[in-house]
């Protein structure tokens, strides 16, 4: 037995129950981890907002970090190899914020020693949806970017990422988060009104000077915006595909998940009341 957290209706934190359930043992293709760190993003909260009752109880929590407690028969994770006691992350996971999970070996990779678990277990889902972007937008070394939201975790992801394709980044956020901008490469501007005058008085109107690429972090209600998700084929198929690039990177350092703050997986709701402020100032990770 483990215990995870399920949305057994929808709603928000306030509906989350921490409740007792079985670890199925691995089959063959399963690992089975015990999570040392839970991801935390935005995503979790929505997925229990609301969806099709068929699929309630809902777990909640796509991403984790922990150690290998049991492989299936004849199974290697994603990165190759794999023991008992190996140090994992794993994405795109079913109800990670738990003590226990048994997934998909496909979906487990070696953890680099350089990371922390919080840090491992909020790699993923950021990541790759930033580098989602900069494949649907065609961002490339001399553009000019615009990034809306670039200090969230999206936003840091998106910042690091296109600094490593050498491209100028512009990027907004609330004055708290002006130095995360900059710490990440971004020349930082405010939100709010007045957000086009500013990006014209920076980005310069002469020849060269303009933005190539505008990417949103922050989810505006736009006509003429193209959306992506992981649920589109293309977009799943690129994130799974970048998965071990970006752990490499983040492993190397280049890759920053810079956590705001931890909580007892039991504490999740608290949690889960700040993820949803859509101002957590940094990761958050559930610690079991
Ligand atoms: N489609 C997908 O595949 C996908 C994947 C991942 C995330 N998302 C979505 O992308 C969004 C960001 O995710 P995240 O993980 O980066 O979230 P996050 O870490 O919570 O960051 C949210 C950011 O939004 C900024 N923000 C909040 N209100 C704003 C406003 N009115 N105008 C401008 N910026 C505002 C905040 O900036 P300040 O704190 O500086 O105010 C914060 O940095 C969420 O809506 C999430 O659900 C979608």
């Amino acid at each position: 037995m483990t215990k995870h957290w399920v949305a057994p209706r929808f709603g928000g934190s306030e509906v989350l129950e921490f409740v007792e359930t079985d670890v199925p043992a691995p089959g063959r293709g399963e690992v089975t981890i015990t999570v040392r760190a839970a991801g935390m993003n935005p995503a979790d909260m929505k997925h229990t907002r609301q969806g099709d009752p068929d699929d309630l109880p809902v777990p909640v929590g796509y991403e984790v970090a922990g150690v290998i407690d049991a492989l299936g028969p004849d199974t290697t994770i994603a990165s190759g190899g794999g023991a008992v006691g190996d140090e994992v992350l794993a994405f795109r996971v079913n109800g990670g914020w738990s003590e226990r999970i048994t997934v998909p070996a496909a979906d487990v990779f070696a953890k680099p020693a350089t990371l922390g678990f919080a840090e491992a277990a909020n790699l993923l889902l950021a990541a790759t949806t930033a580098a989602d972007m900069i494949r649907v937008s065609r961002a490339s070394g001399g553009d000019t970017v615009l990034v809306h939201g670039a200090a969230g975790a999206v936003g840091v992801s998106l910042l690091q990422q296109l600094r490593l394709l050498g491209a100028r980044v512009i990027g907004t956020a609330s004055e708290r988060n002006a130095d995360t901008v900059a710490d990440f490469g971004g020349e930082w501007i405010a939100y709010g009104d007045g957000l086009e005058h500013r990006v014209r008085a920076l980005a310069g109107d002469g020849d060269g000077d303009r933005i190539d690429v505008a990417l949103d972090c922050v989810g505006t209600d736009e006509a003429g915006f193209p959306a992506v998700g992981g649920a589109q084929a293309a977009s799943k198929a690129f994130r799974d595909s970048v998965r071990q690039r970006l752990i490499d990177l983040a492993g190397a350092g280049d890759l920053v998940v810079p956590v705001a703050r931890t909580f007892p997986l039991a504490e999740a709701r608290a949690a889960a009341e700040l993820l949803e402020s859509g101002h957590p100032g940094g990761k958050l990770a559930l610690l079991p």
